[in-house]
């Protein structure tokens, strides 16, 4: 065994410890060389793992999981905004679910990779209440663990207006609490409501959404998400080049994909593939946008797929969220710190034993390796 491999399983069993290590990043630069740093947009990252918005962030205690758990942040549920008086323009995506399944991919015979299939939306709080957990969650961001905010208001109709006081109220009320990242959840879901997704009106919110949002504040960081809708990458690329247009310092590529025939989004292979296809051309087209990507992350493979594709870091959530039948390595500890073990120390899997094996240092020379994912 090399000295190199000699330290990563000196270093694998520190992080089999109750607590994962605190100064993870430095023992992982200290016992074989590699800088796990990279960023979210201008924010620091201690590395790229990310828990995305989600059923796993809407209460502070499960934020203070994730942060205990060793990741490097996590993007709130996303918060459906209101006007001052309490009129809330998109009600009907403050929609509790009524079901939850995991499913598997026909070839996922082990059931690595769960797919959550429900039929929620996004969070279900009035805007007092949603502060509340809010303040709580973000009041865990500092130096190490990043808390991002995630919201949607109104999205007109293509003969609408956009009811711009709903996004500036709802927005300086997340800002008076300390989001200066915010992530606009254009919720896949929309496809439900067939009269507003339309081609022209889904390029106009992706360029007026952010520059409404920095309206409040020009130092807020808005990263819209990516609708996968399904009209073919071109259109991807005119939606992410509306977004360029319209300001946003970044893009989360991309939600799920919203499937008619099974009434309700989709996750897995299917969108990964999908997803990792755009942040590749995305990253071709605005080689200098910042990307962070989700979908599908099930290794640590899957995630220098995408970092190597050109995302500065990753965002998970059916990993965590759904059952996974096969046996993790870490045997006790959270599932957080179960799933982040497998990410980065999995022998044949694992992002740093990945990284090691093709010589990179650190995250951005995995954009100039070709690794096969
Ligand atoms: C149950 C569930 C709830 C979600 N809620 C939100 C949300 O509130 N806002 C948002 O932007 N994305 C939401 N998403 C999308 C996730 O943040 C993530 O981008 C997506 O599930 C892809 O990652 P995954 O394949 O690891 O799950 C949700 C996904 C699931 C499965």
């Amino acid at each position: 065994m090399t000295g190199a491999n000699r330290n990563l399983k000196q270093l694998a069993r520190q992080c089999q410890q109750k607590n994962w290590p605190e100064n993870f990043s430095d023992l992982v630069q200290e016992c074989v060389g590699i800088d796990l740093a990279c960023f979210y947009g201008k924010r620091h990252l201690k590395h790229p793992v990310l828990v995305a918005p989600g059923q796993l962030t809407v209460q502070a205690s499960q934020v203070v999981k994730i942060k205990e758990s060793g990741y490097a942040g996590c993007i709130l549920k996303s918060a459906v905004g209101e006007e001052e008086n309490g009129y809330c323009s998109m009600v009907f995506q403050r929609k509790k679910a009524s079901w939850i399944k995991t499913v598997y991919d026909e070839e996922d015979l082990c059931g690595r990779e769960p797919i959550i299939h429900w039929d929620g939306r996004a969070d279900t709080r009035n805007l007092d209440q949603y502060l509340l957990f809010a303040r709580k969650a973000r009041s865990l961001d500092d130096q190490g663990f990043f808390v991002g905010g995630s919201l949607l208001c109104h999205l007109p109709g293509p003969d609408e207006e956009f009811h711009e006081k709903e996004w500036r109220f709802t927005v300086g009320k997340l800002q008076e609490i300390g989001f200066d990242t915010l992530e606009i959840d254009f919720c896949p879901t929309l496809e439900k409501e067939s009269a507003l997704v339309e081609k022209a009106n889904i390029l106009r919110w992706y360029r007026t959404v952010p520059a409404l949002v920095k309206s409040v504040d020009p130092g807020i960081a808005v990263f819209p998400k990516m609708l996968n809708l399904r009209w073919g990458l071109d259109f991807q690329l005119e939606m992410a080049s509306a977004a360029v247009q319209g300001g946003a310092d970044g893009l989360v590529v991309a939600n799920r994909i919203y499937l008619s025939e099974l009434g309700c989004t989709h996750g897995g292979r299917m969108l990964r593939q999908q997803n990792l296809l755009q942040v590749r051309e995305i990253h071709r087209a605005f080689p200098r946008l910042p990307i962070s990507a989700t979908g599908g992350i099930y290794s640590g493979r899957h995630m220098a797929g995408y970092l190597q594709a050109g995302a500065q870091n990753i965002q998970l959530l059916s990993y965590l969220m759904g059952r996974v039948k096969a046996p993790f390595l870490l045997k006790n500890g959270y599932k957080f710190q179960q799933v982040l073990f497998e990410l980065f120390f999995h022998p044949e899997d694992g992002l740093i034993p990945l990284m090691m094996e093709n010589g990179c240092q650190n995250i951005w020379q995995l954009r100039e390796v070709r690794l096969l994912v």
